[in-house]
């Protein structure tokens, strides 16, 4: 599950220097000096033990010299031993989140264990997501804002531009055929029913660029004129739950839910083959929760994330809500978003 976690107030990479003590690598706790004292302090207790005690080391050796010998050994590589794994405790979870990070599925972040550099290197690298996450999300926000100001004037030039005019050739049409001779009325019929055609395919295209209910009329009537017009044109039945009222939420919000609707259910038509697609709305007191549920195939094991899922996740981020995408038993999908009703991401 992703799990989207408000950024408040300033921007993480506004202020990457406050409240944290800059790294110098000759700090007294550094690893540098923690292994130079033990080392030093070990040679110090050995050659203090061969200066003023009366032990000795000297060739041919002897059973107790070797010992002695083998015991410094020991004890100074047990304790480089400790010393560096104590230090280099997180390192493994480190890799393994820089490993696996993906800026479309936020984590929480590693809590800072072992030496003064491997601490440094933590903070460092979740400062590092901090500020590639809030970038992201600005750049997100602005392409997909782009994407639909300019979705909105192809669809209203559709509309208004060659719709209005195709209009215009169909009413021109009706009144040659009352002029033309009677063999020449199917010819002029033909292509009236051709002009009505194309009309209908334009409404539709500017339909599904962007929906003018949405705008018009609100979310709840977009989606149910969405789960209407799929269920006529798909093969699967589309069962739709929807509460009467919502609570206000951002237009922002309001079009990232119909979008991941829309492509969740264009995905549920196209790959799953499945009989029926439920989809819910539900309506809690923080927040509005959508499910999109089919009883098709599911995703295929190992399955890429095209554009459509990796959108989805884009548009969940901006909502400041969870967003996941499970299979479900027997068989099938759920796609489920998760919207605080309380605003959204800074
Ligand atoms: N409901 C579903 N049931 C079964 N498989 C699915 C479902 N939704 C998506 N998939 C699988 O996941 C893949 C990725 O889906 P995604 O929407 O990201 O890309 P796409 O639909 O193939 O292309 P695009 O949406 O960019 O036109 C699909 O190709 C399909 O194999
Ligand atoms: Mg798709």
């Amino acid at each position: 599950m992703v799990s989207a976690q408000p950024v408040g107030g300033q921007p993480a990479h506004a202020r990457p220097e406050q409240g944290r003590k800059p790294f110098r690598r000759a700090d007294w706790w550094s690893l540098y000096a923690q292994v130079l004292a033990v080392n030093a302090a070990i040679l110090l207790a050995w050659v203090s033990v061969l200066l003023w005690t009366p032990v000795t080391v000297s060739a041919p050796i002897t059973v107790d010299q070797a010992l002695l010998i083998g015991v410094m050994l020991v004890v100074t590589v047990a304790a480089n031993a400790v010393l560096l794994r104590l230090s280099f405790r997180g390192l493994a979870a480190l890799v393994s989140q820089m490993e696996t990070s993906d800026l479309l599925r936020p984590r929480e972040r590693l809590p800072q264990k072992g030496g003064v550099e491997t601490r440094a290197l933590i903070s460092r690298f979740n400062e590092m997501l901090d500020r590639l996450e809030a970038e992201r999300l600005a750049s997100t926000r602005m392409n997909l804002s782009t994407l639909e100001a300019e979705r909105r004037r192809i669809s209203r030039e559709l509309h208004d531009e060659i719709g209005q005019r195709m209009t215009g050739i169909l009413l021109q049409l009706g009144r040659i055929g009352h002029e033309v001779p009677e063999a020449a009325q199917a010819q002029i019929a033909g292509a009236r029913d051709e002009v009505r055609a194309a009309l209908d395919g334009v409404a539709t295209l500017a339909w599904q660029i962007r929906p003018g209910v949405l705008d018009d009329f609100g979310l709840l009537s977009a989606l149910r004129s969405l789960t209407a017009s799929l269920a006529d044109n798909g093969h699967a039945r589309i069962d739709a739950s929807l509460p009467h009222q919502l609570p206000p939420l951002p237009g922002e919000t309001e079009l990232a839910i119909y979008r991941i609707a829309q492509e969740s259910l264009t995905n549920a038509l196209r790959h799953s083959g499945a009989t029926i697609i439920n989809v819910a709305m539900r309506v809690a007191p923080t927040r509005v929760v959508l499910q999109i549920v089919d009883n098709g195939l599911g995703l295929p094991g190992g399955g890429r994330e095209g554009a459509g899922l990796r959108g989805m996740r884009e548009r969940a981020l901006l909502t400041g809500g969870e967003f996941s995408v499970e299979g479900i038993t027997p068989q099938g999908l759920r796609i489920e978003l998760t919207v605080p009703t309380g605003g959204l991401r800074a």
